[in-house]
C-alpha cells in the first residue's frame, strides 16, 4: 500500500503546476549557494542503471555575456549547427495543432501577428540573450546520442526545473540554443557530448506581459490509457 505523507500532494500540485516557461527576467543574479543547492538537487534525478549520463555547463557573469555575444554573432553570420538533427517532420498532425496553439498564445502576448516571419526571427535572435536571464545551463547528452541515455538527460532537466521552482528561481528551457551547438562548444571549451538544449534561469520579471502567458494541456484521456 502506498502511504501519502500529509501535505505532499498539495505541495506537488503547487510545485509542478507552478513551474512555467519564463521569457523575461530581472538582471539580479541568483546567489551561488542557491545555484549549488538547485543543481545538487537536480542530480537526484533517476536514470537507466543510475548511469547519470548528463554533463552540465552552468554559465554566469562575464562568461554568460560572452556566450550571448557569440550566439548573436553566429546568428548574424547564419552559422547554425546541431548535435541532434532537427526537422519539422518529427511532429505528427496532432503535435502541430498543439504547437500552433502555443505559438499563437506566445506571439499574441508579444504583439507579433501571424505570418510575420521577420518579427518572429527578430524575437528568436533576441532570445539568444537568454531573455536577459543572468544565468544559463547547457545540458549535454553522451556523444553516442543514444535515445535511452538522452531520455535520462530529459529526466534530469525536469528535476532541475522543479528544483529551481522550489527555490523561487524561474527558468526557460531553450531548444533554440542547441541550434548553435558548435558556437556553444567553442565558447565554453566543451569537449565531448551532444548539446540537447539550454535552460535560462534567474528571477522572473513580474511586469512582463509575456510571463503572464499560460498554455493548457490535453485532457488526461487524450494521452493516457488505464488498463485493468
Ligand atoms: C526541451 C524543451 C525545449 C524548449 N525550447 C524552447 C525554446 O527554444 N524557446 C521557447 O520560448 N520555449 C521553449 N520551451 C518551452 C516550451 O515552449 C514550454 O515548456 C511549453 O510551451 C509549455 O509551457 P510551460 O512550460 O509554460 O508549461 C522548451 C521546452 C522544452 C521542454
Amino acid at each position: 500500500m502506498t502511504t501519502v505523507t500529509s501535505g505532499l500532494p498539495d505541495a506537488a500540485e503547487q510545485l509542478i503546476r507552478g513551474r512555467r516557461a519564463t521569457r523575461a527576467f530581472l538582471p539580479d543574479p541568483v546567489p551561488d549557494e542557491t545555484i549549488e543547492a538547485v543543481f545538487a538537487l537536480a542530480g537526484a534525478a533517476p536514470s537507466n542503471s543510475n548511469a547519470q549520463p548528463w554533463q552540465v555547463e552552468v554559465v554566469s557573469g562575464g562568461a554568460r555575456d560572452d556566450l550571448a555575444e557569440a550566439l548573436m554573432s553566429a546568428d548574424r553570420a547564419g552559422r547554425r549547427t546541431v548535435d541532434f538533427p532537427y526537422s519539422e517532420d518529427i511532429y505528427s498532425s496532432v503535435h502541430h495543432r498543439r504547437r500552433a496553439a502555443f505559438g499563437a498564445a506566445v506571439y499574441s502576448a508579444l504583439g507579433i501577428g501571424r505570418d510575420t516571419h521577420d518579427l518572429r526571427a527578430a524575437y528568436d535572435a533576441q532570445s539568444l540573450r537568454f531573455y536577459d536571464a543572468p544565468h544559463v545551463a547547457l545540458l549535454y547528452a553522451p556523444e553516442s546520442g543514444d535515445a535511452r541515455l538522452t531520455a535520462d538527460v530529459g529526466m534530469y532537466a525536469q528535476t532541475l526545473l522543479l528544483a529551481m521552482t522550489a527555490y523561487g528561481v524561474s527558468s526557460c528551457p531553450q531548444a533554440l540554443l542547441s541550434f548553435y551547438a558548435d558556437t556553444v562548444r567553442e565558447t565554453l571549451g566543451v569537449t565531448g557530448g551532444k548539446l540537447l538544449f539550454g535552460v535560462s534561469f534567474g528571477y522572473a520579471d513580474p511586469a512582463a506581459a509575456i510571463n503572464a502567458v499560460t498554455v493548457g494541456r490535453e485532457s488526461l484521456e487524450e494521452t493516457t490509457r488505464f488498463h485493468h
